[in-house]
């Protein structure tokens, strides 16, 4: 049923080459969400450039996963499709929220720990502040619902955090909602085919630690085949797998594929040896994954059509970007 008040935000940075981490952890859960509540998809290029970005291939990126986007399922007729530099209102909101945060709570973001490494005096202060703009996306629209990845939640608290102080601070209760994050149950994070305690990312090296969304039919096969497992047979019970961590994530990944659950993957599986598992997960796979990849060149050979999705977009975020904005500039007083 359609629930008029609960609108979704969710951003996507344009990295390029989008795999089946971003499908299962992230867009297939937007397509579903589509059904149910409006939503809006933003491809955050302003984000990506808090690292450095060669400028040819992040123009080819935004378009890259907008065409991810749209060959995975969501509809631009349905949902708000866009990217985020073209709406001017994230940048100016999360200057007024840099305003808002507090150094100290900036200071616990373990994700900047992580991405700064050891140098931080060298990291750009956009990736310090890149929680704030990632605040100002969700407020921007006063979404209340917020689909992200497990490592993402963090984030979505400081968002909580700030909202609240702005409500406080201007003494505008309620203004801003406290967006509430939609993190999925099973597989929130598909870890790498190569090491189960990684998660499958565009940055590792090795090609086989992942499936990218592009893949043909037989990259697919000859990665599950080179997926590192281990030499037992596939248990009965999810107990028994959680030390068997490689094992696990295929499993997972079958289970998010065919959408059955853990137990009912196990049911059918256990016992087995890999071989024969590697060769249906394959199948499901290449079911699944081979026409999405099809599809995203398809989409990239008319960039043009691409282009005219995400003006469309651009001009319905714009619309509701400018009506909050007002009233944010109205209550901080700026003239
Ligand atoms: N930081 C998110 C990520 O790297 C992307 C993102 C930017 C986002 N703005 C957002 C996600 C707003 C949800 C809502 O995955």
């Amino acid at each position: 049923m359609s629930d008029k008040k609960k609108l979704v935000f969710s951003g996507v940075q344009p990295t390029g080459n989008l795999h089946l981490g971003n499908l299962l952890g992230a867009i297939k859960n937007f397509v579903s969400l589509q059904k149910e509540m409006e939503c809006i998809y933003c491809v955050v290029d302003l984000h990506a450039i808090t690292v450095m970005q060669d400028p040819k291939k992040l123009k080819e990126n935004i378009l890259e996963t907008t065409a991810s986007f749209l060959a995975s399922g969501l509809d631009s007729d349905k949902s708000i499709i866009f990217n985020q530099s073209s709406v001017s209102g994230h940048a100016e909101l999360a200057w007024i929220l840099n305003c808002v945060a507090r150094l100290g709570w900036l200071n616990r973001m373990t994700q900047f720990k992580d991405k700064a490494g050891s140098d931080k005096e060298k990291a750009s202060v956009g990736l310090y502040i890149y929680p704030n703009l990632m605040a100002a996306d969700i407020l921007l629209y006063k979404a209340t619902h917020v689909p992200v990845g497990a490592d993402q939640k963090q984030h979505l608290e400081l968002c909580r955090d700030i909202a609240q102080k702005f409500n406080n601070d201007f003494s505008c209760e309620n203004f801003f909602p406290l967006p509430e994050p939609l993190i999925q149950k099973n597989i929130s994070r598909v870890m790498s085919l190569r090491d189960g305690t990684k998660k499958m990312s565009k940055s590792e090296d090795s090609d086989y630690s992942r499936i990218n969304l592009k893949d043909t039919a037989d990259e697919i096969s000859k990665k599950v085949k080179k997926a590192k497992t281990d030499s037992l047979p596939i248990p009965e019970t999810e107990k028994e797998l959680e030390k068997r961590l490689e094992a696990l994530n295929l499993l997972n990944i079958y289970s998010e594929i065919t959408n059955k659950s853990l137990k009912e993957v196990l049911k059918e599986m256990s016992g087995k040896d890999f071989s024969y598992f590697k060769n249906k997960l394959s199948e499901v796979l290449v079911d699944s994954v081979c026409p999405i990849g099809k599809k995203i060149k398809e989409l990239m050979s008319d960039k043009v059509y691409l282009q005219k999705v995400l003006i469309k977009g651009k001009e319905k975020a714009s619309k509701k970007a400018e009506e909050n904005l007002k009233k944010i500039r109205e209550i901080v007083g700026l003239l």
